[in-house]
């Protein structure tokens, strides 16, 4: 650790785990409603525990995104964090709104509009943590007077993320007009804004991971977010072709989401290109796995999967069934959670000098179940999706009676992300097994690799 104020990052990495392990749960939940008769069905039926699952999903990926910055942003400006204070009481803020809306939802207190069902006082707190957050980084990058393009394209993905939740705020009498809105945050963080910051972090990891020269590297982040834009917001129009709009959204639709791969792909070359053109200068091979592992789980999670049923021709069977759930596990995992599991391996053995730099044995366990896991319950979500597609959209079976005959998968849905469970209880359990102590260290440029620090 350079910088003392990076300590703040552990503390929200801390939340984060503690909140992955909760979304587990209420995803077990979910599918174990798939199995059989329900004894929760009066107390915790699947709308709610859905909702719980996926909203804490959100929290906590945002909550590491805070805590990635709040730890690259004092060694990319080469300063002090402008407020520790502030970061504490923003946390503080975040999580207590998070807990208190993740209660609310149990007495049903939630505006129902899927992944944005957060109640209007939660989402105020929201857009108040997301100010406080980002003036504390702007006013720490205003002191230091140094900005570097891996954090530009990071904060300006933060700060896109917070102006893209404001049409979620709004509420709107019409079905099409509520849904036609609803996608400018959901699919434009996700397919856009929220890639800039898994981009901005996966370039600082693979600078200092790889020994990478920053200018080559920042070249090409350039053209990925490029890319990214060039398909992802026309691409919105994926979410609308049965939405009741007129029908020019379908070939604009099917043809910019179409395109969306190429960034998804460019950035998977851009991490194996890194590693292979300057080695590996750095110990933190668990970090590496994490980091080329989320290129790549991408690539197969949002791009093949995601262009498997972006086509008006294809999406008009798919929509809304269990091939949505497929990729939305896959993309998700790959983008958003393995580029967080990221930094916290890269940063975490800094914060506790106990950790082997390397990373644990454990940690390369955690690694390979989750990975494993993710893929089995991505293949058991295609396998039932798949079927119920033919049984109730093409054949007309009833959605009851095609969910009888696909239960089958369901098992398979538990025994894989049984084994991604443990993972995850691995990787939390190596989290906090060895005590933070946040020495600052004072030897030059501690974190890089000899040879590369000129250019870092
Ligand atoms: C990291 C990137 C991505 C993430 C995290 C992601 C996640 C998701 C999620 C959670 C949903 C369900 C949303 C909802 O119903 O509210 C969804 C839907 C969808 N995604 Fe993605 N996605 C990503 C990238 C992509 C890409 C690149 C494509 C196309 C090439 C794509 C195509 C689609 C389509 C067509 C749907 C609508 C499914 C339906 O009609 O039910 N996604 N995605
Ligand atoms: C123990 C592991 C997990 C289990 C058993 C599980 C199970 C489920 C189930 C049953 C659903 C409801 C699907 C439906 O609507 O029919 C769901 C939804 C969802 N889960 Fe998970 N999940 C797990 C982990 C995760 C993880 C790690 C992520 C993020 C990477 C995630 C992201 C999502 C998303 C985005 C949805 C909403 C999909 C949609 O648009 O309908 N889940 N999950
Ligand atoms: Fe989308």
């Amino acid at each position: 650790m350079r910088y003392k104020s990076q300590s703040v990052a552990y503390w929200y990495f801390a939340v984060a785990m503690a909140l992955f392990g909760l979304q587990l749960v209420f995803g077990l939940l979910s599918a174990a409603k798939y199995l059989g008769p329900d004894p929760l069905i009066n107390v915790l039926p699947f709308d709610v525990t859905k909702v719980m699952h996926t909203n804490l999903l959100i929290v906590w990926v945002l909550t590491g995104f805070m805590g990635g910055t709040y730890w690259l942003v004092p060694e990319e400006s080469r300063t002090e964090l402008h407020s520790v204070k502030l970061a504490y009481v923003q946390l503080l803020l975040w999580s207590l709104m998070g807990i208190a809306t993740i209660i609310g939802y149990f007495f049903r207190y939630g505006t129902g509009n899927k992944l944005l069902e957060q109640p209007l006082p939660s989402k105020l707190v929201i857009v108040i943590v997301m100010l406080m957050f980002l003036y504390n980084i702007g006013m720490t990058i205003r002191r230091a007077g140094r900005l570097t393009t891996t954090e530009g394209v990071l904060l300006g993905g933060l700060a896109l993320a917070a102006i893209l939740y404001v049409p979620a705020l709004l509420h709107y009498q019409n079905y099409t007009v509520a849904i036609f809105y609803r996608w400018w945050t959901i699919h434009l963080w996700v397919e856009g804004v929220w890639e800039m910051i898994q981009g901005g972090l996966m370039a600082y990891l693979l600078i200092r991971l790889s020994g990478a020269d920053r200018e080559v590297m920042e070249k090409w982040l350039y053209i990925i977010v490029g890319l990214v834009f060039l398909a992802g917001i026309l691409g919105t129009a994926h979410h609308y072709y049965w939405i009741g709009v007129p029908s020019y959204w379908l070939p604009i639709g099917g043809m910019f989401s179409a395109l969306e791969p190429l960034a998804l792909v460019g950035m998977a070359i851009y991490a194996y290109s890194a590693i292979r053109r300057s080695g590996l200068a750095h110990p933190n091979g668990l970090a590496l796995h994490w980091t080329v592992g989320s290129a790549v789980f991408t690539m197969f999670g949002a791009g093949l999967l995601g262009v498997a049923h972006t086509l008006p021709s294809v999406n008009k069977w798919t929509h809304g069934t269990l091939i949505t759930a497929m990729h939305g596990h896959a993309a998700f995992y790959g983008a958003y959670v393995m580029i967080v599991l990221a930094m916290i391996s890269y940063a975490l053995p800094a914060m506790c000098p106990e950790r082997s730099e390397k990373g644990t044995a454990l940690g390369y366990w955690a690694f390979w179940l989750q990975v494993g896991g993710m893929f089995g319950m991505t293949l058991a979500f295609a396998t039932a999706g798949i079927g119920q597609v033919y049984l109730e959209r093409i054949m007309g079976m009833g959605y009851l009676d095609a969910q009888l005959k696909i239960q089958i998968h369901f098992v398979m849905l538990t025994a894989t992300a049984s084994l991604f469970t443990i993972g995850v209880g691995l990787f939390i359990y190596d989290f906090f097994r060895y005590a933070p102590k946040f020495a600052v260290r004072t030897d030059a440029q501690p974190d890089l690799p000899l040879g590369v620090a000129a250019n870092n």
